[in-house]
């Protein structure tokens, strides 16, 4: 992993990647992408708007649209192809848009009353992307923000990593899979961005909550902005 910054992995990981992520996604994570979602999912409280950040193919995006059919929803990615499965997947939703912008950069001319975000924190700065957050949310409002972890414990440890050397493998016959099941690995091993994260949310005065997921292999950070 020579690079710069997690940022830099971005191209590197999502460019030809778009047409085959949702079944990807699910099968390597045994299905827990589905079960983490829902957990994102509970955490959404009902009100008229939400940005999913970062929203890929989405996944979640069709999720939110299900669970609230009334509210408007938007979703923002950087990578087009991404966008381009997501537009499709929610073309019958009318109260869904997305836009192709950077988080780091948001930039939009309304506030929200939730946003929410799958797998985007270890790619960003959080002095970046939780400041723009903050003023694109309404008082009150939350940012609920999920990635993974390494998680902690010799045994489980010892598993997640057997189970990256095997992903290696498949990569062979994954080409465009390749670098991320070999670099994805090394970002999660060294991000600390549950910390830091919270250290920023809470410098911005944010009201956090932590939520631990499957043996700490993911996690969910939550900030209200409360007034
Ligand atoms: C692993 S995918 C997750 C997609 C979706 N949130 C999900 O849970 O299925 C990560 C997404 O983050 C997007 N992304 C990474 N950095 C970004 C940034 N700075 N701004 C907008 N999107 C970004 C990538 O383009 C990619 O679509």
């Amino acid at each position: 992993m020579n690079t710069e910054s997690p940022k830099d992995l971005v191209p590197e990981f999502f460019d030809k990647t778009a047409q085959t992520y949702d079944s990807v996604v699910n099968w390597t994570t045994f299905g827990k992408d589905k079960y983490w979602k829902k957990e994102i999912l509970k955490q959404i409280p009902k009100c008229e708007t939400i940005l999913d950040l970062a929203c890929g193919t989405g996944i979640l995006t069709f999720q939110i649209a299900k669970q609230f059919p009334n509210s408007q929803i938007t979703g923002i990615d950087i990578t087009e192809s991404y966008l381009s499965v997501a537009k499709k997947k929610l073309k019958p939703h009318h109260k869904v848009s997305f836009l192709k912008q950077d988080a780091e950069k948001l930039d939009l001319p309304q506030k929200f009353d939730c946003i929410v975000s799958s797998y985007i924190p270890k790619y960003c700065n959080p002095e970046n992307l939780i400041p723009v957050c903050v003023n694109h949310i309404k008082p009150n409002g939350k940012i609920i923000l999920h990635d993974f972890m390494y998680p902690e414990g010799k045994i489980i440890k010892t598993l997640w990593n057997a189970y990256f050397v095997i992903l290696n493998v498949v990569g062979y016959f994954m080409p465009q899979w390749k670098n991320v099941f070999t670099d994805l690995p090394k970002l999660i091993r060294s991000t600390k961005w549950l910390d830091d994260y919270e250290k920023v949310m809470k410098k911005c005065g944010l009201e956090t909550r932590l939520q631990s997921l499957t043996w700490n292999s993911s996690a969910v950070l939550t900030g209200i902005k409360k007034v």
